[in-house]
């Protein structure tokens, strides 16, 4: 499969089938996210891999109980660890300096930047590093494609909920929930808008 197909036949999915996800098949999905590209390559993202009922039923819930994410075989809780991301991106910038690899008014800009989100909201700091997790999900996504997956990207849940469910600490975000299974479903290409009008 091209990837033009995969972007072409990826739909939402919220019907799956009961069989269970070979484990081959769920590291070739791990192995997408891994390849992800990332600010300063600071790999920030961490995921969660909930396959029992007792935890799914909970994160439906979560979730404003979309029941399908209990039905699908696989939950994949992406999330992100801004310490991580802080202390990636610095690591990353210093490593570029001392390779020669940025300009010293790119390599002091970036120091400053990264120095600063320390004592940023956790807000702005959530919604500066989604950039990546939304990227490595959407490998992941079509990944799950080619292997004859199906996946949702799921955002509306209480992530004060999934945060007490899993026990994460402080710096860790949820970002998103990926339920992953083969598609009980061949939904239509859902409506979108003509090329002129995404155009500015
Ligand atoms: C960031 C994001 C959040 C979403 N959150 C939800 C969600 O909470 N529940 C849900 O059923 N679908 C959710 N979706 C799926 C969208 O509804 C879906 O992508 C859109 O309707 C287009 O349909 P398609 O993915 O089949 O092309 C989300 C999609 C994205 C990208």
């Amino acid at each position: 499969m091209t990837i033009e197909d995969a972007i072409a036949a990826r739909r939402s999915i919220r019907k799956f089938k009961p069989d269970p996800i070979p484990e081959e098949a769920v590291e070739t999905l791990l192995e997408s996210v891994r390849l992800a590209p990332s600010g300063s390559n600071s790999q920030p993202w961490r995921l969660k891999l909930i396959q029992d009922q007792a935890t799914k039923d909970r994160i439906s819930e979560a979730a404003n109980r979309q029941g399908f994410i209990a039905k699908a075989p696989l939950v994949i809780v992406l999330c992100v660890d801004l310490g991580v991301y802080i202390e990636g991106s610095l690591a990353t910038v210093r490593e570029l300096a001392s390779n020669n690899e940025r300009s010293e008014a790119m390599t002091s800009a970036m120091l400053s930047r990264v120095e600063a989100w320390r004592t940023q909201p956790k807000d702005f700091l959530a919604a500066n590093v989604a950039f990546n997790i939304g990227i490595a999900g959407e490998h992941l996504a079509l990944m799950a494609v080619g292997l004859g997956l199906g996946t949702c990207w799921v955002r509306a849940f209480d992530e004060a909920r999934l945060h007490s469910i899993f026990g994460f600490d402080e710096e860790i975000v949820v970002t998103a929930l990926m339920p992953v299974g083969y598609p009980d479903e061949a939904p239509s290409a859902r409506r979108r808008k003509p090329t002129n009008e995404i155009l500015l």
